[in-house]
């Protein structure tokens, strides 16, 4: 039946015991479900269950853990790697979890990343046919103009089987900066509705310009809360996220 799991990983999870400290502490009859002693870790409980060890009632952990982590450059979108850094260096580790990111963002672009073990939400968040949105802002090196938002607009050629999806590009500013002017430089925002491999990259290469700074600011429900400094992340509730 959905939402039963095992007495002794319930009471792992929620009393933060070792599977083994578990098993023991069920055995030596500490634990009570439904104010009925029960000395099995195979018995299979549910949240509608009450377990209490010690006399003391214990919560159900939730099922899944969800941090929304604010990347920072240099961290690979990878669960590991033998000599450089991943985004889950970043957050808690708990071996009983299979955590990983949800989708992938280069080892240079920063922001918004879930991390998480719930299969289903991941599935859900990448699947192409689902068109999740996905906001990046970016530094841009050369000016755009409106003819890339129509392009963007259109869906561009980018060098694979198909073209894009129609894209959103939004200008933010466009100015000639450094010392002598010498280089102009655009801020935009651009929304993807796939995740295609460095997407936004090649799309603004695709009219000529270069992505200097990448920064995902949103994916479907999910916001890069503003107070949420670099490397930090925030857990959140299965109700949060709203997919
Ligand atoms: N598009 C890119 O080019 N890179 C990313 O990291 C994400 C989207």
């Amino acid at each position: 039946m959905e939402g039963q799991l095992r007495l002794d990983r319930f009471l792992s999870d929620a009393g933060q015991l070792a599977r083994s400290e578990a098993k023991k502490a069920i055995r030596q009859g500490r634990v009570r479900v439904n104010d009925i002693s029960e000395k099995s870790p195979e018995r299979k409980v549910s949240e509608k269950d009450v377990v209490s060890l010690d006399g003391r009632v214990l919560k159900m952990a939730p099922d899944f853990v969800y941090y929304l982590l604010n990347k920072p450059a240099g961290y690979l979108s990878a669960t590991q790697d033998k000599s450089q850094q991943t985004v889950l260096d970043l957050v808690p580790h708990d071996k009983r979890r299979d955590l990983f990111p949800v989708g992938r963002l280069d080892k240079d672009t920063e922001g918004l990343l879930l991390i998480t073990d719930d299969g289903g939400l991941a599935h859900r968040l990448l699947s192409p046919a689902n068109h999740v949105d996905k906001t990046y802002y970016a530094l841009v090196r050369g000016a755009m103009t409106r003819e890339d938002v129509k392009a963007f607009q259109e869906g561009l050629d980018i060098g694979d089987e198909k073209p894009t999806l129609p894209a959103e590009l939004k200008i933010l500013s466009v100015k000639r900066e450094g010392q002598a002017g010498e280089d102009t430089l655009s801020r935009v925002e651009i929304t993807v509705r796939e995740g295609r491999f460095h997407q936004v990259k090649r799309m603004v290469m695709a009219v000529g310009k270069e992505v200097i700074y990448l920064k995902r600011l949103s994916m479907g429900p999910l916001m890069l809360p503003d107070d949420l400094a670099e490397g930090e992340f925030r857990q959140l509730l299965r109700e949060e996220i709203l997919f």
